[in-house]
């Protein structure tokens, strides 16, 4: 792996001898203040009679344009202003933000920082060994970057290509995606856990032909033959010309004729890279994630409005000072990766943790003692893993010094009561406001988290709350009406766009749009149900389609029928999320064999979850299989979902209306079925 260079190095980037501006540096240099003063938010200096949390959050919705007019000016560097601050119709599912200016992503997260303070740490490994990370400046991430930059050019990736990057949490990770944003490629980052096939799938989508990986993954103590499964995966992928191997650990490799040892080429190239000046909405990234029906989805992000909106975020949400060390903890695979541990901390200037292991390796005090070792001072992880974490015991949280801390983030799923208290009382020792923080990858960054708000503000176990800066969220009824009281519940919609939105899903427009504005016309629609309290609060009730959420990863439980039933045994199959305690949500697969089949059930279940792990990833894997004879139906022949729902969460009396049943008595075999897998 490419370690930091310690000696000087001739390193003076040219974008920064052409003049990168530093005035977003005052905004850094700032004290801590508290609201009612543009000191907080020094943006917002200019909008007449604002003062106050709230105040501003109106003005960010009522006077838009403004808002993020000023905002965009402020924090970004660009090489030509923009023209338009927004050309959008949500009716029409069009988004476009700050047309007619250009800029280039790694000038903004690297050069203009390198040009001020070059020795700042930009990232700090935590590489899975632990007590072995690894710092790096600013100056070497640019100096990274653009060697990979060049590297990529020399090999013919253009500004418009798509590089899928399939790593783990590395460096090299991220140089490779600011080498990309640099060059004008976008990026694919396909997580490191997804199998060979849903890695293909991935890349054959994306029509990349280049690919960037590792030898070998280390993650909990254990190997993943990453580079294994990229070779399996671009044997069905014609696009794919070339694949550069980055070596995370010594163990040699086969290579072949289009793999291309990643650190050795980087050598041989130059440390200056020019970068692509680049229109505010071309792609930035890719990212697939999982829908309801089909197969996943590659949301397109572009560049000037998704990186102002994760470096507003940032800061805001999470109370970024300069010289904080944030820590989020998800895999780069993610959105949360993208935005919170690259994207929005490296636009800020910030010092950002790239976490590569497990919350309990080698024990269950990793986080904790990662804190104390590196000073963290705002923390952003899953409850998934707070829940793990209460079972071992407070004592391996005491053991280590957080006094560091001062904001904990909470992402990707509900956070339940006790773990948002533990996360508070224990981690927190009740003296860091823990944000639960809600948003998609559609979102581009959060779009409610109980802060920013007035200092001394509440803050409600459990609820997201308070929309940010020019997001306005609305509820709506089942016949699509706005739902205009409070203490009511709703399909999450939001009537305004704002420019970390996704533009497009790629290569499939008609999709983009029909899953996200045609549902309430005029508004985008998030696929969630919340709650807004009396007091005006929104609180996330959970998804409103087939998406499941197993350990704050999305999946479709379409993807994982789709799956069973190329079992050849199989006749057909129903699969639903059910309440976990840790996971949040497990797998529970209802599968009818096809008429005659004799298998031993123990053995077909075995080969099911196989196929699930080889063709999408573990995590995706049933729980719970159960075998039955039919699946409970309407007349017309649809599967009851809320009866199989109803049945794996014991809730008998709930199973509602079953008068549209093609036949009642096979819910009853359901029911007994479900007695025996429990
Ligand atoms: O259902 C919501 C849930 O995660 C979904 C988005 O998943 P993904 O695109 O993978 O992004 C996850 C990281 C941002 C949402 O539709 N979700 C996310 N955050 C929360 C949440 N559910 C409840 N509370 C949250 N804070």
């Amino acid at each position: 792996m490419w370690l930091p260079c310690r000696c000087t190095t001739k390193y003076v980037a040219a974008s920064i001898r052409r003049g990168v501006s530093a005035s977003f540096l005052h905004v850094l240099r700032r004290g801590r203040s508290s609201w009612n003063s543009a000191a907080f938010m020094p943006e917002s200096a200019g909008f007449e009679g604002v003062s106050g949390r709230d105040a501003l959050h109106d003005y960010s919705v009522s006077h838009s344009e403004n808002f993020w007019a000023a905002v965009a000016r402020q924090r970004l560097n660009w090489i030509r202003p923009f023209d338009a601050v927004q050309d959008c119709d949500l009716s029409q599912g069009r988004i476009k933000w700050f047309e007619g200016g250009k800029l280039n992503v790694s000038v903004n997260c690297l050069d203009r920082h390198v040009h001020t303070c070059p020795e700042r740490v930009a990232l700090i490994w935590e590489r899975d060994e632990r007590g072995s990370e690894v710092r790096y400046t600013y100056r070497e991430l640019l100096e990274m970057t653009c060697r990979l930059g060049n590297l990529l050019r020399r090999h013919g990736v253009k500004k418009g290509d798509c590089v899928t990057i399939y790593m783990p949490t590395c460096p090299l990770a991220v140089a490779s995606m600011l080498a990309c944003a640099r060059i004008g490629a976008a990026h694919n980052v396909v997580f490191a856990g997804f199998s060979s096939e849903a890695l293909a799938e991935r890349i054959r989508d994306a029509q990349s032909s280049t690919v960037i990986t590792v030898n070998q993954g280390v993650r909990g103590g254990k190997i993943t033959e990453l580079k294994r499964t990229v070779d399996a995966a671009v044997q069905s992928c014609p696009t794919v010309r070339q694949v550069f191997v980055a070596m995370r650990t010594e163990k040699r490799v086969e290579m072949a004729d289009r793999d291309i040892a990643l650190e050795e080429e980087m050598l041989k190239e130059d440390v200056v890279c020019e970068p692509a000046a680049m229109d505010s909405e071309d792609v930035l990234f890719l990212l697939y994630t999982s829908g309801s029906t089909g197969k996943p989805k590659g949301l397109v992000h572009t560049q000037a409005g998704y990186l102002l909106y994760a470096a507003l975020t940032h800061r805001y949400v999470f109370g970024y000072h300069d010289g904080d060390v944030f820590g989020c903890v998800a895999d780069i695979g993610w959105i949360t990766g993208h935005s919170y541990t690259v994207y929005g901390p490296l636009a800020n200037g910030g010092t950002t943790v790239l976490f590569e292991s497990t919350p309990v390796y080698p024990d269950p005090g990793r986080y904790w003692d990662m804190v104390e070792r590196l000073r963290i001072n705002q923390f952003y992880g899953a409850p998934t893993a707070i829940r793990l974490l209460i079972r071992y015991g407070d004592q391996w949280v005491k053991k280590y010094d957080r006094s560091s801390l001062t904001t904990l983030g909470s992402v990707g799923e509900p956070i339940n009561t006790e773990a948002w208290e533990w996360y508070n009382r224990v981690v927190g020792e009740g003296r860091c406001p823990v944000v639960d923080t809600w948003w998609q990858t559609e979102t581009g960054g959060i779009c409610i988290a109980p802060k920013p708000s007035e200092p001394d503000a509440e803050i409600v176990p459990g609820m997201a709350m308070r929309p940010f800066f020019g997001i306005k969220p609305v509820l709506m009824d089942t016949e699509g009406k706005l739902l205009t009281s409070n203490n009511t519940s709703g399909a999450l919609c939001m009537a305004q766009p704002w420019p970390g939105m996704a533009r497009t899903i790629h290569n499939n427009h008609q999709r983009f749009l029909e899953t996200y504005f045609h549902p309430y016309p005029g508004y985008f629609f998030t696929g969630d149900g919340a709650y807004r309290s009396q007091e005006g609060y929104y609180q996330i009730t959970g998804r409103l389609d087939d998406v499941i959420n197993v350990s704050g990863h999305r999946i479709g439980t379409a993807e994982i029928e789709d799956v069973v039933n190329q079992c050849s045994a199989v006749a057909e199959s129903a699969v639903i999320g059910y309440s976990h305690n840790i996971k949040g949500q497990g797998v529970y697969a209802f599968v009818v064999l096809k008429k005659g089949v004799d298998v031993q059930e123990v053995d077909l279940s075995k080969q099911l979850n196989n196929m699930v792990s080889e063709k999408i990833a573990k995590y995706a894997c049933p729980d719970f299989i159960q075998f039955a004879k039919r699946l409970p139906k309407t007349r017309s022949g649809k599967i009851m979902r809320r009866v199989l729902r109803k049945v794996v969460d014991c809730d008998l009396e709930g199973l509602g209306d079953l008068s549209t049943l093609d036949d009642p008595a096979a819910v009853q075999e359901i029911i007994e079925g479900h007695e025996k897998v429990l």
